[in-house]
């Protein structure tokens, strides 16, 4: 049943490395695009004495924003506009750096996907009161007509790109929470009042995510086929409410349905854009992950570690629904030392894109002789696991890359769990492409959290600094016929941990993802 059929998404990853990479130079303007955090006792601090119904309109700022990825105050919406309302508009960021129509992106639809003044515009106080003040003139019960969406909401245009939602988009958002409300200990984490059955709660500094809304989602826009994306949004945040497409225009309309003028006012907004990332090179040009656009700017600001500390209360949540220990060591400024060396390969001999047969039975031969070796030998416990992802449940899947200290296997989908490895200094994710191919997804996510990444070329490796700039996807990248010397991998394993052992210095922030190419 093997397809030699490039998928949708392939296409669409590739259209988009293609197309933002020619629109590098022209974009990056640091004029035009300022990266901003701002101290987060700026963030909360309002008057909820304050009557918004009689008493007006609170001007709209950015407390936090990179390229595809903006926390705002008092954001409004109208008829389908996001609208900044504000007397100084020079103070924002471009519109193309924040949103766009939301269409999927493809080689030939940039133009189309820039934002236009029907996604985002700026009001002023003037016009705002004129649209949806109280005329006091008619009734002393008039309010100002405006509803206040309490809490923090996630405004997204994510469309169905399935397999972004967790290692990116969700990665990405809490890892930009994490920053923009870094050290803010004044936030309740979690908006329960009464005994809960979810345990400790999550975070001490990201406030409690009320909602998340798709704009440009259908129910099924999100779900993958695993169904991993619908588990693991429910297992980490089991009260936030979705809302998708339909939802949205439920929105709209109640602004636009009578001849009356009305709003929605947004007191916190994440909102994140994938188009808008894209157009920044950080992602557009070089890493293709809209998370590292966050990732810069909060790993220059010094707002989040470079090991994964503002990650692991997710990691840990999933754990602990899937069934495994959570982990109990407090966040540390370096990686800490490991006792076992669980190597897990992520097997996809039964998917598409797969190893030659007699090149994985060598690779599984290889490491099962490595390992035994190990252990006659050496004081560390090594422990090897073949898994076929999708043999197992997801429950299975989360338990395995928890304990993992190295994980293994061909370019795929499957090394998404890497997110859920807890970063010890062995740590290291061995990734084996076609020779000649390359993608930095999983590259830049494993060192984003503080990991090794080593590239395979069948008996060739590389590692940062030494991997291609741009991605590659050869003829037969995404075919059944990739050849991988065994000895090859089970040596280099074998080299990384002994390396470790002997040296282990912390990720620093200039041997950090892309921070060498655009940190200064
Ligand atoms: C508007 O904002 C810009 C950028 O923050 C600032 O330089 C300028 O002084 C502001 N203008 C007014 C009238 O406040
Ligand atoms: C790209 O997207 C546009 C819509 O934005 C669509 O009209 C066009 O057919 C798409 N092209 C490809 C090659 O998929
Ligand atoms: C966090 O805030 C506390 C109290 O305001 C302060 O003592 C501490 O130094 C801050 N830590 C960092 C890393 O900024
Ligand atoms: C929203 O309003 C539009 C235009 O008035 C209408 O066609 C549509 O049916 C409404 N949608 C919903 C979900 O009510
Ligand atoms: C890798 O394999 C190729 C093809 O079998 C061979 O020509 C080459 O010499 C090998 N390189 C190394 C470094 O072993």
């Amino acid at each position: 049943m093997v397809s030699r059929e490039i998928s949708r998404r392939d296409i669409v990853l590739i259209f988009l490395g293609a197309t933002c990479f020619y629109a590098f130079s022209a974009l990056f303007s640091p004029k035009s695009n300022p990266m901003i955090v701002k101290d987060p006792d700026s963030i909360l601090a309002p008057d909820i004495t304050m009557d918004l119904g009689v008493q007006g309109f609170p001007e709209t700022s950015v407390v936090a924003h990179a390229p595809g990825w903006t926390l705002f105050r008092n954001l409004y919406m109208s008829g389908g506009t996001l609208l900044l309302l504000t007397s100084n508009s020079s103070q924002f960021p471009d519109h193309k750096f924040m949103t766009s129509t939301g269409l999927p992106g493809n080689l030939t639809n940039d133009a189309q996907r820039m934002p236009t003044p029907k996604e985002m515009a700026f009001i002023t106080p003037n016009e705002a009161k004129m649209r949806w003040g109280r005329q006091t003139g008619i009734s002393v019960h008039e309010r100002n007509r405006v509803l206040t969406v309490e809490g923090l909401t996630h405004i997204s245009h994510q469309v169905a790109q399935d397999y972004h939602f967790v290692a990116e988009l969700m990665f990405g958002s809490w890892l930009f929470l994490s920053g923009a409300f870094h050290n803010q200990s004044a936030i309740p984490p979690t908006s329960a009042f009464e005994p809960s059955f979810n345990g400790p709660s999550l975070s001490t500094s990201v406030p409690f995510i009320n909602r998340a809304i798709f704009i440009h989602s259908d129910v099924n826009g999100l779900r993958d086929a695993p169904g991993f994306n619908g588990y693991f949004l429910r297992a980490v945040f089991p009260s936030m409410t979705v809302e998708v497409s339909i939802d949205w225009i439920d929105r709209v309309n109640a602004t636009t349905n009578t001849k009356i003028d009305r709003a929605w006012h947004f007191p916190l907004v994440l909102f994140t854009d994938r188009s808008a990332a894209f157009r920044s090179p950080i992602c557009g040009a070089y890493t293709q992950r809209t998370a590292a656009e966050a990732w810069m700017l909060m790993a220059k600001a010094g707002k989040i570690d470079l090991i994964g500390n503002w990650w692991a209360s997710i990691r840990d949540t999933l754990s602990r629904y899937a069934g495994s220990a959570p982990t109990d060591d407090p966040p540390s400024a370096t990686l800490p030392d490991s006792q076992n060396i669980i190597i897990t390969y992520i097997n996809r001999q039964g998917t598409r894109r797969h190893l030659r047969d007699e090149d994985n039975l060598a690779l599984v031969a290889a490491i099962e002789q490595m390992v035994e070796r190990k252990n006659r030998q050496g004081t560390k416990k090594w422990e090897f696991n073949n898994v076929h992802a999708e043999r197992i449940t997801l429950d299975e899947q989360i338990r395995f890359a928890a304990k993992t200290t190295i994980m293994l296997g061909v370019h795929g989908n499957g090394l998404t769990h890497l997110v859920f490895m807890k970063p010890t200094r062995f740590s290291a994710v061995v990734e084996i492409f076609l020779p000649g191919g390359f993608a930095r997804d999983y590259e830049w996510t494993s060192r984003s959290l503080g990991m090794t990444h080593y590239s395979i070329w069948n008996n060739e490796s590389f590692t940062h600094p030494h991997e291609p700039v741009l991605p590659a996807y050869p003829e037969g990248f995404h075919g059944p016929n990739i050849p991988v010397q065994g000895q090859f991998v089970a040596k280099l394993i074998e080299d990384h941990v002994a390396a470790k052992e002997q040296a282990a210095p912390a990720p620093s922030l200039d041997n950090s993802p892309v921070y060498d190419k655009f940190g200064g």
